[in-house]
């Protein structure tokens, strides 16, 4: 939040696009996209537009709307509104009138247009941000909102965009679950009325409900065809979409932080900044949507979006809490043998008075503990770098179990009720973020590790618990500020850290799915989408984040939960961020051979994976098997992950189309990744076929027996 200096925005009439007398146009477009506005001779600003790129600029003159693009509650608005505030004197409504726009070519893909609202008769401003990502093809809307009144306004609601559609149908695609259930999809078709997908987990956006989701007109969402715009907020925290069907069947979505028990109280002169709204509209359906957000979030959100990963070896599956230096020092030597590029460890590392042996304990007391780790992290890193791996380490610095030091020095530092029982989930509770000293301390969790052990290379930060019964002491009597001031405290903290550490890969997770939001990946590198890590169901999850996460940033971890082979629960995770959580010594020696060479494929294919375009061929939820291939944008490198499902007899499953290919090029088919002594029962294995074969005809990629799987690398010759 930033003061800033009272400024009344002059009123000035603008050149471009004049068209006729009256109105003027503002055009946001990308590559394919056009989302055109209208300012009328009211000085009221209209959604006129949103779709395919017109040809002709000038015909959008025919158009006539009445859709005001940010509708302030109050005055002549009968459905849901963008924004709602009662004034010093009681008035509570706002009309924002158009004062002027501004054009700002960021460089030579990015521009961004500033809106700027003003109400008549007080004085209360509203700037609409809007950046257009050319070549992506996706926008960016955000809202900053100031106003001069003498004394606070609360803002009871304060949206980061409004948007609309005119179909005759609309069908809505969201995500859902719970812990170890997440990403499930639903497609509904919305009737007149409102839906809300919203949340309300304070410390997180996700995990009974998703922030992401897809609006396709007239017709349910298809793989290729179809008109397809999908949305998601940037914001860590509580997020709500409204979806409203009104009496012209018009479709009005309004997108921001979630208003309940987050009423704003904003000073005079203080401008409050909502976060983006960030959306991506085809007219080629979902493969397009989610390939330009992918793009968009390696170039423009997820930190170093463009830079490898590492792989690793993780021992939470493995040993739990349950280890010490020598176990330890086995696993970096496993890790080491595995051929992965790193050791995670993970919780139990810490607290003495207290010690981490369950997850009853210990939260906030971040010292090694002297008793499992009698020589600290030090030797354990050593060790690492003596094995050729690097060292990572697990935190979950934004909470404190009640069984704590820290719990007892700094009982203020704890969001709880004056005057109820303390609520639990993990056994543990959620500290003050908003509080400044609390800040610093959680800054230091992370500083005082890198400090002591610069060679530390990664980070898992954990969150395992949404926010229940709270109350932050620092707030006082603003209480209703508590949840937007978390997450904003959230980033402070994360700004600092991204300050002295710009480039440490730090994991985001959060009980499981939870923490998933293109807010926070300015800041991470990776996401753990769910704790469930069974073969089989991963093929559904990661199958849905798809949708809207890039694979570089899905971290999936081969464990022995499921019952599928080791080399499906391995193809499976190959389709992401690959790492292990797994007992190596277990392993058989032909389980050992496999892991080794598929590291070896995986790091000459994770390039394809990362960088590449995700084309998901054949659905899960159509039949009995799911085909996902991804292609390099030069469209000479692909690899494809066939995966058959449970299925009670012998099904016969079809050649599959491919995508993502140049017609004009020959490409080799092999299947990789086999189990030592197998055969390729492929008939096609090593032919070369034009890119035209295989994408008209196809491939025949998947054997019929039941939970099987196959990896084959396409390369153009
Ligand atoms: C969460 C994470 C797990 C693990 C545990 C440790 O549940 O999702 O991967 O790190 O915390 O307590």
């Amino acid at each position: 939040m930033k003061k800033t200096m009272i400024t009344f925005w002059v009123i000035f009439a603008f050149k471009s696009f004049v068209i006729g007398q009256t109105d003027s146009l503002i055009i946001l477009e990308t590559k394919n996209t056009q989302l055109v506005y209208s300012v009328k001779n009211n000085s009221k600003v209209y959604q006129i537009y949103l779709g395919e790129k017109l040809t002709n600029k000038v015909e959008f003159t025919k158009l006539k709307s009445d859709k005001e693009i940010y509708i302030g509650a109050g005055t002549s608005n009968l459905f849901e509104s963008a924004i709602q505030t009662t004034h010093n004197d009681g008035n509570p409504s706002l009309d924002l009138h158009f004062v002027g726009k501004e054009l700002k070519t960021l460089n030579d893909n990015v521009t961004e247009t500033i809106i700027k609202l003003a109400d008549d008769k007080y004085p209360f401003e509203v700037k609409l941000h809007y950046k257009a990502y050319y070549n992506e093809d996706v926008m960016e809307q955000w809202a900053e909102i100031i106003h001069h009144e003498k004394k606070p306004l609360t803002l009871e609601n304060y949206a980061s965009s409004m948007i609309f559609f005119d179909a005759d149908k609309y069908f809505l695609t969201h995500f859902y679950g719970d812990w170890a259930k997440d990403m499930r999809v639903a497609e509904e078709q919305l009737q007149s009325g409102i839906k809300v997908i919203d949340s309300k987990l304070g410390t997180r956006a996700n995990v009974y409900q998703t922030p992401f989701f897809i609006i396709s007109p007239n017709k349910p969402a298809e793989e290729n065809t179809g008109e397809a715009f999908a949305g998601t907020l940037a914001w860590t925290g509580n997020f709500k979409f409204t979806f409203e069907v009104d009496n012209q069947n018009s479709l009005r979505l309004i997108s921001g932080i979630n208003p309940y028990a987050s009423q704003y109280k904003l000073q005079p002169n203080q401008t409050f900044t909502t976060p983006a709204f960030i959306f991506s509209y085809s007219k080629s359906g979902k493969e397009a949507v989610s390939q330009n957000l992918h793009r968009w979030v390696r170039k423009y959100s997820l930190l170093d979006g463009d830079k490898p990963r590492m792989t690793l070896l993780n021992n939470w599956e493995a040993t739990a809490f349950n280890f010490d230096e020598q176990k330890l020092s086995g696993l970096i030597g496993d890790a080491s043998k595995l051929g992965v590029d790193m050791f995670l460890l993970d919780d139990g590392w810490f607290a003495n008075k207290y010690p981490r042996n369950n997850d009853k304990t210990s939260l906030g007391d971040w010292d090694v503990n002297k008793t499992k780790l009698p020589n600290g992290l030090g030797v354990l890193v050593k060790e690492a770098t003596k094995q050729g791996v690097k060292f990572g380490i697990w935190i979950e610095p934004e909470m404190v179990n009640p069984k704590s030091e820290l719990y007892e020095k700094h009982p203020d530092w704890i969001l709880r009720l004056p005057n109820r029982e303390e609520h639990y989930m993990r056994n543990q509770l959620v500290l003050d973020l908003p509080n400044p000293k609390v800040q610093d301390f959680v800054f230091s969790v992370v500083d005082n590790l890198m400090t002591e052990n610069p060679d530390i290379a990664y980070m898992k930060w954990d969150c395992n618990r949404p926010m229940t019964s709270s109350f932050s002491p620092y707030l006082k009597e603003n209480q209703s500020q508590m949840y937007v001031d978390y997450v904003l405290a959230f980033y402070k903290i994360l700004d600092r850290v991204r300050a002295k550490y710009p480039h440490l890969p730090i994991m985001l997770c959060s009980g499981g799915g939870g923490r998933i939001d293109y807010g926070a990946l300015k800041y991470f590198t990776e996401y753990w989408p769910t704790d469930n890590t069974d073969g089989y169901e991963r093929v559904f999850i990661q199958w849905n984040y798809s949708y809207y996460m890039p694979a570089i940033a899905t971290c999936n971890h081969i464990t022995s939960w499921g019952k599928q082979s080791l080399k499906y629960r391995t193809d499976v995770a190959m389709m992401g961020k690959m790492g292990y959580d797994i007992m190596i010594s277990h392993f058989t020696d032909k389980e050992l051979k496999f892991s080794q060479d598929a590291i070896k494929n995986y790091n000459r294919l994770s390039n394809i994976v990362w960088f590449g375009n995700v084309y998901r061929l054949v659905s899960p939820y159509d039949g009995n098997r799911a085909v996902v291939m991804y292609s390099n944008d030069s469209k000479t490198k692909a690899v494809l992950f066939s995966y058959t499902l449970n299925t009670l007899f012998k099904e016969i499953h079809q050649k599959v189309k491919l995508r993502g290919l140049d017609a004009s090029k020959k490409y080799k088919v092999k299947e990789i990744n086999l189990f030592p002594d197998t055969k390729s029962k492929f008939v096609e294995d090593n032919q070369s076929f034009s890119g035209d074969y295989l994408m008209k005809i196809g491939i025949s990629v998947s054997p019929n027996t039941p939970l099987t799987s196959n990896v084959y690398e396409i390369t153009a010759e």
